[in-house]
C-alpha cells in the first residue's frame, strides 16, 4: 500500500492523502520519501491533466514531522549520504511548489516539525478550526533544525523576526493564532468545509507561484540587509549566545540558516539550511536529546518502571487535602484532565481560595483563546471545595498536601483512609519525609505511595512515584496510571531520605555554596551554573528554596541519622548557611534578602557582602570556570549513580527524565546518566577521583561506576 493515496477526480483536481501503512501518524521517514519520490513522478506524467492539488492525511494528525529514530542514526561518516537524501526529499517539494499549479495544503489535525513544512511548501493552508490542533516547528527543543524548509520558508512568508520565535524557540500556536501570525490562510469548520474551500481556492487561482518565487519579492519586515534589520541581525547573535549559553547550537545554526538563506534565492537558501541540518543532525547535543532524552520518555510514557500484569485503571474521583500552594496546583492538574477533584482544607474559605486557584489559570487560557467559556466551566464544576472529609467518600485516590509534619498527616491520613473506595489508594506529596514512615500511620500501608508533584503543579511535568517498604505493585501501577492519566511523567524510586530529585539536587546547590566558602566569586558561581546549562545558578536556587528550610532538612536528616546510630559528616556548604541565617539574618528570597538582594522597584542583585565575606582573591583566579562547570555536573551525576546502586532508583530512564524533568539538569547532556555515558564511562571515573582528591569524599566515584569503568561499558 502506498504511503500517499493518489486520486485525480474528473474535476482534475488531484487529491494527495498521506497514510502511511503500519504508523499511528504520519513521519517523514524513508517510506514517505519513496512516497513522495513515486507521487512526483506520477504528477509529473500526469501534469497536463492537473488542475490544482490538494495535500491532506487520513490520519488524525496531519504530519508528525521527522523520525527521530532514522536522524538518531545518523553519523559522521553519513553526513554527506544524509545531505543528499535531504536535498532529494526537498527537492521532490520544490517540484509541486513550482509546477505552476496551485496547491492546497487541508490540515485536518496537527502539523508538527516535518508537517508544517510540508503545509508550508503549498500554496495555501486551510486548517481545521480546533483548538487542539497544534502548529510549529518544535525541532530547536531536541537541538534539531527545521530542515525541510521551515527556516526558508517560515521567514519569507512572515518575516525573519516574527519567524524567529517558531524556529529557534519552537513555538507551537493553535490554528486560530496560526491565522493571525499569516502562517495559515483560511480556518474550515469541518473537513468537507475544508475541501470545499480548497477546490474555490484551485478554481480562483489556476496559476500559483509563491511569492518567494516572483520577480521583484520584498521580504517581510524587511531582508537582512536593510539598516533597521541588520542593527537587530547584528545583535542577535550576542543575545542569542546568553539564552543557550553556549550548551545548545540549534538555535545560532538555524539563525545562520535564516540569515545566510534570505540573502539568497529560495534554492541555494534551501542548500545552506540542508548543510546546518546535517551538522546539528551528526552532532553529540541533537543525539542526547532526540536518543536519550526523547526515547527514553516515550519508554517511561509507554510503561516505564510500572510493573506488569495489573490491569490499568481510569480514574473518576480523587480527594486532596490541603488547598495550599500544592493542593490547589494537584486539583488543577487532576480536574483538567476529566477527573472529579474533594479539594478539602480546615476551612471552606480554605478551599475555596484553592479553588480560585484553578478559575485564575483556567481564566487566563480563555483570554489566550486556548479554551471556551464552557470548557471553563465544565472543569471548574468538577473540583468541590470542602472542609468536610465526609464529602471524600467514593474517592478512588486521595493524595495528601498538607503542611510537612508527620503528626498532621499521620491525622488526616486517618481521616481519609476509610473513605476511600475499597482498594483506593492514598497518596502523599510529602517533600521530605520518608513514605515507609508515613505509612505507619496507615491501615492499609500496602495502598500507601508517594506523589511527589513540583511546584508549580500546573506547568512541571514531573510526578516521583515513592515506593514505600509496604506498597504493593498493584498500588505502584495504579498511581502510575493516575500520573499518565493527568498527562504527567511518572518515574519511580524507591524510599529514601530526600528520595531522587531533592537528594540530587541538594548536591547541587551546596556545592555552588560550598565554592563561596572556598572564596570564588559568587558572579563566577553563578555563571558556571547557568555555563553548565542548569536552568538557574546554585545561589539564586538557594534563595528560592530558603535557607532556613535547607536548616530545617538538614537538621532533621543529621537527628535521624544520629538516632539510627549513624555519625552525621558535615558538608562544608552546611557552615556557610548557618552564616548567612544565624549571623547576617539572611534567609532567602522569601525573606527578601539571601546571596542576592531583592530591591523591591527593581532586579534582584548578588549581595555586594559577599565579596568581603568570602571572597578570595587568590583562590577566585586559580580556579578555571571549567572545573566549576565540571564540579556542578559531576556532582549531580554521582550523586545520580548512588541512588541507582542503592536501588533508589530503578531504571536508567527514570535516572534521565528525573534528572532533567524534575532537577532540571542541563538537557543538553539528555540526563545525568546520559552525561557520564557521553563523557565516556573511565574518564567520568577518572574525573570524579581528581575531584574527590582536591574538594572531598563526595565526589569519589561510587562502586558502580568504578565496576562500569572497569568493565568499559556504558550505563543502559
Ligand atoms: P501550603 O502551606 O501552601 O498548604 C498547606 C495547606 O494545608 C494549607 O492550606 C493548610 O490550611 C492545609 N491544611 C492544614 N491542615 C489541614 C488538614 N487537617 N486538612 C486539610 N488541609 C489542611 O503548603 P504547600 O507548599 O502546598 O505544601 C504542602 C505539602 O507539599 C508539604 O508536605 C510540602 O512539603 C509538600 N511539597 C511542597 C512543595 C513546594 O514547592 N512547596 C513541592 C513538593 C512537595
Amino acid at each position: 500500500m502506498n504511503a500517499i493515496h493518489y486520486d485525480l477526480g474528473s474535476d482534475q483536481i488531484l487529491t494527495l492523502t498521506i497514510d502511511m501503512p503500519g504508523q499511528s501518524a504520519n513521519t517523514m521517514n524513508s517510506a514517505f520519501r519513496e512516497a513522495l519520490s513515486e507521487t512526483t513522478a506520477r504528477v509529473k506524467g500526469d501534469l497536463d491533466k492537473i488542475r490544482g492539488v490538494i495535500i491532506a492525511s487520513a490520519k488524525k494528525t496531519f504530519f508528525a514531522g521527522g523520525d527521530l529514530k532514522e536522524l538518531h542514526k545518523v553519523t559522521h561518516d553519513d553526513a554527506q549520504a544524509f545531505e543528499d537524501m535531504v536535498n532529494g526529499l526537498k527537492a521532490d517539494m520544490r517540484f509541486l511548489e513550482t509546477a505552476g499549479k496551485p496547491v492546497v495544503a487541508a490540515v485536518n489535525g496537527t502539523a508538527l516539525g516535518g508537517g508544517l513544512e510540508i503545509a508550508l511548501a503549498c500554496h495555501h493552508r486551510i486548517v481545521l478550526d480546533d483548538d487542539s490542533i497544534q502548529l510549529g516547528l518544535p525541532e530547536v527543543t531536541l537541538g534539531l533544525l527545521p530542515g525541510g524548509g521551515g527556516t526558508q520558508r517560515l521567514p519569507r512568508m512572515i518575516g525573519l523576526e516574527a519567524a524567529f520565535p517558531f524556529l529557534m524557540e519552537g513555538k507551537k500556536v493553535n490554528p486560530k493564532a496560526a491565522l493571525k501570525a499569516g502562517i495559515v490562510d483560511e480556518l474550515a469548520d469541518s473537513v468537507e468545509d475544508m475541501m470545499t474551500r480548497a477546490r474555490t481556492f484551485i478554481d480562483a487561482n489556476p496559476k500559483c507561484q509563491q511569492p518567494w518565487d516572483q520577480k521583484g519579492f520584498k521580504f517581510p519586515g524587511g531582508a537582512p540587509h536593510h539598516p533597521a534589520m541588520a542593527q537587530k541581525l547584528a545583535i542577535a547573535p550576542a543575545m542569542l549566545k546568553q539564552k543557550t549559553r553556549g550548551c545548545y547550537p540549534a538555535p545560532e545554526r538555524i539563525l545562520s540558516a535564516a540569515v545566510e538563506g534570505a540573502q539568497v534565492d529560495f534554492d541555494n537558501g534551501s542548500l545552506i539550511e540542508t548543510r546546518y541540518f546535517a551538522e546539528l543532525v551528526i552532532g553529540q547535543v541533537a543525539k542526547n536529546m532526540t536518543g536519550t532524552f526523547w526515547f527514553q520518555l516515550n519508554a517511561i510514557k509507554a510503561g516505564g518502571s510500572r510493573p506488569e500484569g495489573v490491569e490499568k485503571e481510569t480514574f473518576r474521583k480523587v480527594g486532596v487535602l490541603g488547598a495550599g500552594m500544592m493542593g490547589a496546583g494537584i486539583a488543577y492538574s487532576t480536574a483538567t484532565r476529566g477527573i472529579d477533584v474533594v479539594l478539602k482544607d480546615v476551612s471552606l474559605e480554605n478551599a475555596e481560595k484553592g479553588k480560585a486557584y484553578s478559575e485564575k489559570l483556567l481564566t487566563k487560557k480563555v483570554s489566550r483563546g486556548r479554551m471556551t467559556e464552557e470548557q471553563k466551566a465544565t472543569v471548574l464544576d468538577r473540583i468541590t471545595p470542602t472542609d468536610s472529609a465526609d464529602d471524600l467518600d467514593g474517592c478512588d485516590l486521595v493524595i495528601e498536601a498538607v503542611f510537612e509534619d508527620s503528626e498532621l498527616k499521620a491525622k488526616v491520613t486517618g481521616e481519609a483512609e476509610p473513605k476511600l473506595v475499597a482498594n483506593g489508594i492514598f497518596g502523599s506529596n510529602t517533600s521530605t519525609i520518608p513514605i515507609t514512615q508515613l505509612a505507619e500511620a496507615s491501615a492499609k500501608p500496602e495502598n500507601f505511595i508517594g506523589l511527589h508533584f513540583f511546584s508549580p503543579v500546573d506547568k512541571m511535568q514531573l510526578v516521583e512515584i515513592i515506593v514505600g517498604e509496604k506498597t504493593s505493585d498493584d498500588t505502584l501501577a495504579r498511581a502510575f496510571d493516575y500520573v499518565q492519566q493527568i498527562g504527567k511523567i511518572p518515574v519511580v524510586v524507591n524510599d529514601s531520605r530526600g528520595f531522587f530529585t531533592s537528594r540530587v539536587f541538594g548536591t547541587f546547590v551546596n556545592e555552588g555554596i560550598c565554592m563561596l566558602g572556598e572564596g570564588i566569586h559568587p558572579a563566577s558561581i553563578e555563571n558556571a551554573g547557568l555555563l553548565s546549562g542548569m536552568p538557574v545558578g546554585p545561589l539564586a536556587i538557594s534563595d528560592e528554596v530558603s535557607m532556613t528550610l535547607m536548616q530545617h532538612i538538614r537538621n532533621q536528616s543529621r537527628k535521624d541519622t544520629e538516632a539510627a546510630g549513624g555519625t552525621w559528616n558535615p558538608h562544608p556548604a552546611e557552615a556557610i548557611i548557618d552564616a548567612m541565617v544565624n549571623e547576617h539574618g539572611r534567609k532567602g528570597k522569601a525573606a527578601g534578602a539571601g546571596f542576592y538582594e531583592y530591591p523591591a522597584n527593581g532586579k534582584k542583585y548578588l549581595w555586594p557582602e559577599l565579596e568581603t565575606l568570602f571572597v578570595n582573591p587568590e583562590t577566585a583566579r586559580s580556579v578555571p570556570l571549567q572545573e566549576l562547570k565540571d564540579r556542578i555536573l559531576f556532582i549531580q551525576a554521582i550523586e545520580t549513580v548512588r541512588c541507582l546502586e542503592e536501588g533508589v532508583l530503578r531504571t536508567v530512564e527514570d535516572a534521565n527524565i528525573g534528572s532533567i524533568f524534575g532537577i532540571g539538569y542541563a538537557p543538553w547532556t539528555g540526563g545525568a546518566i546520559q552525561f557520564i555515558n557521553q563523557y565516556g564511562v573511565r574518564a567520568f571515573a577518572q574525573r570524579a577521583a581528581e575531584l574527590a582528591e582536591r574538594y572531598g569524599e563526595r565526589f569519589a566515584p561510587p562502586r558502580l561506576l568504578l565496576e562500569k569503568a572497569e568493565s568499559n561499558s556504558d550505563f543502559s
